[in-house]
Protein backbone atom coordinates (compact mmCIF):
# COMPACT_ATOMS: atom_id res chain seq x y z
CA UNK A 1 0.00 0.00 0.00
CA UNK A 2 0.82 3.57 -1.00
CA UNK A 3 -0.20 6.47 1.56
CA UNK A 4 0.15 10.19 -0.05
CA UNK A 5 1.08 12.90 2.83
CA UNK A 6 -0.24 16.07 1.80
CA UNK A 7 0.90 19.54 3.77
CA UNK A 8 -0.65 22.84 3.35
CA UNK A 9 0.83 26.33 3.99
CA UNK A 10 2.98 27.37 6.36
CA UNK A 11 3.67 24.29 7.39
CA UNK A 12 7.17 24.44 5.83
CA UNK A 13 7.03 26.61 8.96
CA UNK A 14 6.66 24.03 11.88
CA UNK A 15 8.78 24.83 15.09
CA UNK A 16 9.57 28.27 13.70
CA UNK A 17 6.14 29.37 13.51
CA UNK A 18 3.49 29.74 16.74
CA UNK A 19 5.19 27.02 18.76
CA UNK A 20 2.45 27.61 21.62
CA UNK A 21 0.26 26.06 19.05
CA UNK A 22 1.71 24.25 16.29
CA UNK A 23 4.50 22.33 18.54
CA UNK A 24 8.54 23.12 18.54
CA UNK A 25 9.18 20.37 16.42
CA UNK A 26 10.42 21.46 12.49
CA UNK A 27 8.68 20.05 9.34
CA UNK A 28 11.72 18.29 8.65
CA UNK A 29 11.16 16.02 12.34
CA UNK A 30 7.39 15.41 11.04
CA UNK A 31 8.56 13.86 7.80
CA UNK A 32 10.90 12.01 9.53
CA UNK A 33 8.33 10.50 12.09
CA UNK A 34 5.93 9.84 9.42
CA UNK A 35 8.26 8.07 6.84
CA UNK A 36 9.60 5.79 10.41
CA UNK A 37 6.22 5.07 11.05
CA UNK A 38 5.03 3.83 7.44
CA UNK A 39 8.30 1.86 7.82
CA UNK A 40 7.32 0.54 10.37
CA UNK A 41 3.89 -0.18 9.58
CA UNK A 42 5.19 -1.76 6.19
CA UNK A 43 3.57 1.07 3.77
CA UNK A 44 4.93 3.17 1.17
CA UNK A 45 4.80 6.96 1.51
CA UNK A 46 5.36 9.82 -0.31
CA UNK A 47 4.96 12.93 1.77
CA UNK A 48 4.37 16.63 0.11
CA UNK A 49 4.38 20.23 1.47
CA UNK A 50 3.39 22.96 -0.72
CA UNK A 51 2.08 27.13 -0.43
CA UNK A 52 -0.01 26.80 -3.17
CA UNK A 53 -3.44 25.66 -3.59
CA UNK A 54 -3.17 24.44 -7.16
CA UNK A 55 -0.18 21.83 -6.66
CA UNK A 56 -1.71 20.71 -3.59
CA UNK A 57 -4.77 19.44 -6.40
CA UNK A 58 -2.38 18.41 -8.57
CA UNK A 59 -0.97 16.21 -5.79
CA UNK A 60 -3.83 15.13 -5.49
CA UNK A 61 -4.41 13.84 -9.05
CA UNK A 62 -1.23 12.46 -9.15
CA UNK A 63 -2.01 9.75 -5.96
CA UNK A 64 -4.89 8.74 -8.13
CA UNK A 65 -2.42 8.36 -10.95
CA UNK A 66 0.25 6.41 -9.20
CA UNK A 67 -2.52 3.79 -7.47
CA UNK A 68 -2.21 5.02 -4.25
CA UNK A 69 -4.03 3.80 -1.51
CA UNK A 70 -4.74 6.43 1.13
CA UNK A 71 -3.97 10.15 1.44
CA UNK A 72 -3.41 11.82 4.95
CA UNK A 73 -3.81 15.70 4.15
CA UNK A 74 -3.32 18.56 6.46
CA UNK A 75 -4.66 20.97 4.54
CA UNK A 76 -3.86 24.22 6.54
CA UNK A 77 -5.84 27.33 6.36
CA UNK A 78 -6.95 26.31 2.85
CA UNK A 79 -8.73 23.60 5.19
CA UNK A 80 -11.48 26.27 5.56
CA UNK A 81 -11.85 28.16 2.44
CA UNK A 82 -10.85 24.87 -0.70
CA UNK A 83 -13.72 24.11 -2.52
CA UNK A 84 -10.80 23.11 -4.98
CA UNK A 85 -8.88 20.62 -2.58
CA UNK A 86 -12.49 19.31 -1.37
CA UNK A 87 -13.47 18.83 -5.27
CA UNK A 88 -9.91 17.01 -5.93
CA UNK A 89 -10.31 14.44 -3.08
CA UNK A 90 -14.39 13.70 -4.47
CA UNK A 91 -12.60 12.90 -7.87
CA UNK A 92 -10.03 10.69 -6.68
CA UNK A 93 -12.43 8.95 -4.65
CA UNK A 94 -9.22 7.62 -2.82
CA UNK A 95 -9.98 7.06 1.12
CA UNK A 96 -8.10 9.92 2.80
CA UNK A 97 -7.77 11.49 6.71
CA UNK A 98 -7.91 14.82 7.62
CA UNK A 99 -4.91 15.67 10.24
CA UNK A 100 -4.90 18.92 12.19
CA UNK A 101 -2.07 19.51 14.74
CA UNK A 102 -4.44 22.25 16.88
CA UNK A 103 -7.49 20.90 17.95
CA UNK A 104 -9.40 23.56 15.65
CA UNK A 105 -12.49 22.76 17.00
CA UNK A 106 -11.46 25.18 20.16
CA UNK A 107 -9.83 28.06 17.92
CA UNK A 108 -11.57 30.65 16.10
CA UNK A 109 -14.94 31.03 14.58
CA UNK A 110 -13.42 30.72 10.98
CA UNK A 111 -11.59 27.41 11.70
CA UNK A 112 -14.75 25.82 12.36
CA UNK A 113 -15.55 25.11 8.86
CA UNK A 114 -13.71 22.69 6.84
CA UNK A 115 -14.73 22.11 3.49
CA UNK A 116 -12.43 19.07 3.18
CA UNK A 117 -14.22 17.03 5.96
CA UNK A 118 -16.67 15.99 3.69
CA UNK A 119 -14.44 13.89 1.37
CA UNK A 120 -12.58 12.55 4.54
CA UNK A 121 -13.21 9.41 6.65
CA UNK A 122 -12.08 10.41 9.31
CA UNK A 123 -10.65 13.70 11.09
CA UNK A 124 -7.10 13.94 13.41
CA UNK A 125 -7.59 16.91 15.47
CA UNK A 126 -4.85 18.20 18.35
CA UNK A 127 -2.90 15.95 18.61
CA UNK A 128 0.33 17.37 17.16
CA UNK A 129 2.36 15.41 14.97
CA UNK A 130 0.76 11.89 16.88
CA UNK A 131 -2.14 12.51 14.34
CA UNK A 132 -0.41 12.09 10.94
CA UNK A 133 0.57 8.86 12.97
CA UNK A 134 -3.04 8.02 14.07
CA UNK A 135 -4.04 8.97 10.44
CA UNK A 136 -1.82 6.55 8.79
CA UNK A 137 -3.14 4.18 11.36
CA UNK A 138 -6.50 4.64 10.11
CA UNK A 139 -6.04 4.22 6.65
CA UNK A 140 -4.01 1.07 6.99
CA UNK A 141 -6.67 -0.71 9.32
CA UNK A 142 -9.58 0.57 7.16
C1 LIG B 1 -3.87 23.65 10.92
C2 LIG B 1 -5.05 24.48 11.45
C3 LIG B 1 -5.46 25.53 10.43
O1 LIG B 1 -6.56 26.28 10.93
C4 LIG B 1 -4.31 26.47 10.18
O2 LIG B 1 -4.66 27.41 9.18
C5 LIG B 1 -3.05 25.77 9.83
C6 LIG B 1 -2.71 24.53 10.51
C7 LIG B 1 -3.34 22.67 11.99
O3 LIG B 1 -2.58 21.78 11.60
O4 LIG B 1 -3.65 22.80 13.16
O5 LIG B 1 -2.25 26.28 9.05
O6 LIG B 1 -4.32 22.89 9.82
Amino acid sequence: MKIYVINGPNLNMLGIREPHIYGSESYGTLCERVKAHCEARGVECVIFQSNYEGAIVEKIHEAYFEGTGGIVINPAAYTHTSVAILDALKAVGIPTVEVHLSKIESREDFRQISYVKAAAIATVSGRGIDGYLDAIDILIDN
